[in-house]
């Protein structure tokens, strides 16, 4: 039975419409389940929305719309954006979803335990940051304010409940300190294991100061004083709800591996291995934080913060694969980077302009133009296939090096190019075999290209393959030689024009 895998992005607050920074860590998360299907195995990728909270309700109220209303609104620019971009998930949550709530309330159950639980009655009292839905100690605070937002946050108290995560404290560092992998990139893990040093407090997990969100499903809660969950126990639960839980078949993709930003690692790496490890379900396999997308000048694109660089408005001007392409080579995943379009131009321009279409192109000409439009007979030089590290793009792929994996593949672009520099196949027409290995070698090496490519930029390798004439293939036809001789090729056509 084939292997499955399990990967999730974080789920976004339709707030807003989203910007740049909710793409990147789509197209990344979409690349690696891409991969993941072209080794074969069986992916579950999800990604959705985190409709609940105070956050949402104070936006709906600010533009005169029902919370649902506004939801069911702004989700739709969150599937058009998937959509847009090729971000091939498997399933959508939508914490306004029944499933969901069901979900949910078994997991409250399971700590709750009928009042013999983790959870149990209290008061908090802390700095509340509305934006991140959380609240915060006053040693986390620099000058009182948010240190993800920089807004100054009030102190607020109220009835909730409370649940026991001072209890997983060891049990959880013990985790972290036998399975390296678990938070990675590495500063991340660090920097999660210096915060444990401190004693963990217990959280609040209900909610009664809005009641936008899913109840407390106790007789007791419901009466008094009416709580609503704690946004974060809903959103989190949302990676169990994707795969079927509570139902037992949700263990045939449990453990997942979270893509999150590095603003939640709090949240992924703490607050959800303590509900899990309390609910007794196995931790995640491993929590990968990505870096943040800036502006030009440096700030985190978000919308609270102001500007941000709207992916629907970057479609109209660029093709979708130049700008996934871009996303994925330009930053090394787990690191910030600043991003402006005169840099994407560059890339496009160069590398999948020049490099990538005129390899296509000049070999398509060739194929044409000496070889009646259909693959030679010809076998793939030895030389040629040197310059192809697989074995590398995989370490790579296994280490979630998404930029080196692209860079790995585009050496071997290069190599190609320089093959047709050297051989100058135009001077050997009606000399014989070797025109015909060398465009053979062209056309194997660009349907093994196409594979290669094919989880960061889907559309452009079914492009290569309807111009070589074959069909999409799996990681393991990434192999020299099994280009079928004869095969007819298709039309010829520029794979990426130059922008200004
Ligand atoms: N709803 C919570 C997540 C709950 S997951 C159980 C949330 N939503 S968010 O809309 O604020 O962010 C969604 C994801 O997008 C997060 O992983 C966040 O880090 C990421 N990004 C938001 N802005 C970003 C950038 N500017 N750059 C890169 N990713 C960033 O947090």
């Amino acid at each position: 039975m084939a292997q499955s895998f399990f990967i999730t992005t974080a789920i976004d607050y339709p707030s807003g419409r989203p910007h740049l920074g909710h793409l990147y860590e789509k197209v990344c998360t979409d690349s690696i389940a891409r991969w993941h299907r072209l080794l074969g195995e069986t992916v579950h990728f999800s990604t959705g929305l985190d409709e609940h909270g105070e956050k949402i309700q104070r936006k709906a109220e600010e533009s005169e719309k029902s919370p649902e209303d506004f939801v069911n609104e702004m989700s739709k620019h969150f599937l058009e954006l998937c959509k847009t971009y090729d971000i091939s998930y498997d399933d959508f949550v939508r914490t306004t979803e029944k499933r969901h709530e069901a979900a949910v309330d078994d997991i409250f159950h399971k700590l709750w335990r009928n009042g013999k639980g983790d959870i149990y009655k209290g008061t908090y009292e802390g700095y509340y940051c509305f934006e991140c839905e959380t609240y915060y100690l006053e040693r986390d605070l620099t000058n009182k304010k948010c240190p993800v937002h920089g807004k100054l946050l009030l102190k607020a108290k109220e009835n909730t409940y409370l649940f026991k995560m001072s209890k997983y404290q060891d049990k959880l560092l013990k985790h972290i300190n036998k399975n390296p992998d678990f938070i990675l990139p590495r500063e991340r893990r660090t920097e999660i294991l210096s915060r444990l040093k401190e004693p963990l407090h217990d959280i609040s997990i209900s909610r009664t100061l809005f009641n936008w969100g899913l109840p407390l499903p106790i007789e007791e809660a419901r009466e008094q004083e009416k709580h609503v969950y704690y946004v974060w126990l809903d959103a989190l639960t949302n990676y169990l709800t994707t795969i079927g839980y509570p139902d037992s078949k949700y263990k045939k993709f449990w453990p997942a591996l979270h893509i999150v930003g590095k603003d939640i690692i709090w949240h992924h790496c703490v607050i959800w291995p303590c509900l899990l490890l309390s609910a007794g379900i196995e931790l995640p396999k491993t929590i990968f934080a990505h870096g943040f997308i800036r502006t030009e000048s440096g700030e985190k694109m978000s919308k609270s913060a102001g500007e941000v660089v709207d992916p629907a408005q970057l479609a109209e001007k660029y093709p979708i694969d130049a700008t996934r392409y871009f996303l994925l080579r330009e930053f090394p995943f787990g690191e910030d980077g600043n991003f402006s379009e005169e840099a994407l131009k560059t890339r496009m321009n160069s590398e999948l302009a020049n490099d990538l279409g005129n390899l296509l192109n000049r070999t398509m000409v060739m194929l044409g133009k000496y070889s009646s439009g259909k693959i030679p007979e010809g076998e793939t030089g030895r030389k040629l296939q040197k310059a192809l590290d697989l074995a590398r793009i995989q370490r790579h792929m296994k280490s979630l090096e998404l930029n080196n994996a692209l860079a790995e593949i585009f050496r071997f672009v290069a190599a190609a190019n320089a093959y047709i520099n050297e051989t100058e196949p135009w001077t050997l027409v009606g000399k014989g075999k070797e025109l015909g290995n060398i465009l053979y070698s062209l056309a194997d090496s660009l349907r093994i290209i196409s594979i290669l490519l094919s989880p960061f930029m889907p559309s452009t390798s079914e492009k290569i393959n309807s111009q070589l004439g074959v069909k999409a293939g799996m990681l393991s036809d990434a192999k020299f030689n099994l280009l079928k001789a004869g095969t007819k090729i298709g039309k010829a056509e520029i794979l990426f024009r130059k922008a200004e």
